[in-house]
């Protein structure tokens, strides 16, 4: 009896030393060690934690592949509901650059580093040669530079999000070899140039947000053909030409702004009378033409925005037969004659018309 406990004792000494050993290699440790000295986080303490040998328990953010004990994730995020920032009672805030020792970790599956106000400098360009980085998130912060141009090389990269941040260049052409992006996140930053005509290669894109940047050229068709494509957005940028009729055959294509560009053109029928979408902003552009008349029962709007552009013609009538209108805004166009009645405008205030030619009826002045 004796002996069978002192021995089961041994042998969970042996498996911890084992353990232990294994635990967090040094190279990674080295690795990560660096990344951390080129940034700096007072306010928290979050670095505190990354000490000691074994970078794979307690390092606060990091963690590794139970199996090979490689660094997998590294998730810090600057706004979060983790206890560490109630006690500090503020969100995050964390200056310095990310440090291209990080693509020493060559196991890396997540790079989450987000809502951190001040990291600056550029996106390592060695981060694309972590073949098994699947998420990168830098959102929020203050990161310059370029997408680097071999973006493209991340075939398992499920998420791509830098949103918020002052990236400047083109959208690299690689960017349509990301076959497995579904979340494509580059909104409020200096990017320019045109989107790439073949961007509709990315078949797994659900969300395409790109608003707020200087991007010009046409919308590219290709994106119409993007099976899974729920949510786009290219709002507030300096896009031109028309607007894709394919979009109307989107099968789940839900929200669409394309607001605050230079489009021109008509709005397509096709586009109005997709029953899928629910939220369409299209205001401050200059699109032109009448307002197609493609609604009925099966229209249902949460929002639907048409304001400042160079709309003509009557509102048609079949809009009064929509099953829900949440938001209509027509207004700062140059439409004309009778507001149609019918309950999805009941609840619509004079604001949603001001500004037209001579349109005329509830709830403006009398015809
Ligand atoms: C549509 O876009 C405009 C301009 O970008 C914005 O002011 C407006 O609030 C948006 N409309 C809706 C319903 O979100």
């Amino acid at each position: 009896m004796t002996s069978n406990v002192s021995l089961a004792a041994v042998a969970a000494v042996l498996l911890a030393l084992t353990l232990a050993a294994n635990a967090c290699t040094p190279a990674d440790r080295e690795a990560l060690l660096s990344f951390k000295s080129a940034l700096d986080e007072r306010y928290l303490g979050i670095f505190k934690s990354w000490s000691g040998n074994d970078c794979c328990t307690n390092w606060y953010g990091v963690s590794c592949d139970p199996e090979s004990n490689r660094v997998a994730d590294i998730v810090l995020r600057g706004e979060s509901e983790d206890p560490i920032f109630e006690k500090a009672g503020r969100s995050g805030y964390m200056s310095g650059t990310i440090s291209p020792s990080l693509c020493r970790l060559d196991r890396l599956t997540t790079l989450i580093l987000a809502d951190w106000k001040d990291i600056s400098g550029p996106i390592p360009p060695c981060i694309t040669s972590l073949p098994n980085l699947r998420i990168l998130d830098l959102i929020g912060n203050k990161i310059t530079g370029q997408i680097p141009s071999d973006v493209g090389k991340l075939r398992r990269l499920t998420v791509l999000n830098v949103a918020d941040n002052q990236i400047s260049g083109p959208l690299p052409s690689s960017i349509v070899d990301l076959n497995s992006l579904m979340h494509l996140d580059l909104s409020n930053n200096r990017l320019s140039g045109d989107i790439p005509s073949d961007i509709g290669k990315l078949s797994m894109m659900s969300r395409a947000l790109l608003s707020r940047n200087h991007l010009t050229g046409s919308i590219p068709a290709s994106l119409a053909g993007i099976y899974r494509l729920a949510d786009l957005d290219l709002s507030m940028n300096q896009i031109s030409g028309s607007i894709p009729a394919q979009f109307g055959s989107m099968p789940v294509l839900s929200t669409l702004n394309l607001d605050g560009n230079l489009l021109t053109g008509p709005i397509p029928a096709s586009l109005l009378s997709n029953s899928g979408l629910n939220i369409v902003n299209l205001s401050r552009n200059g699109l032109e033409g009448n307002l197609p008349d493609v609604f009925g029962p099966k229209t249902y709007f949460t929002a639907i925005d048409l304001s400042y552009n160079n709309l003509r013609g009557a509102i048609p009538k079949s809009l009064s037969s929509a099953k829900y209108i949440g938001h209509l805004d027509l207004s700062h166009n140059h439409l004309c004659g009778p507001i149609p009645n019918g309950s999805p405008f009941d609840h619509l205030e004079a604001s949603s018309f001001a500004n037209n030619d001579c349109l005329c009826g509830m709830p403006l002045r009398t015809c």
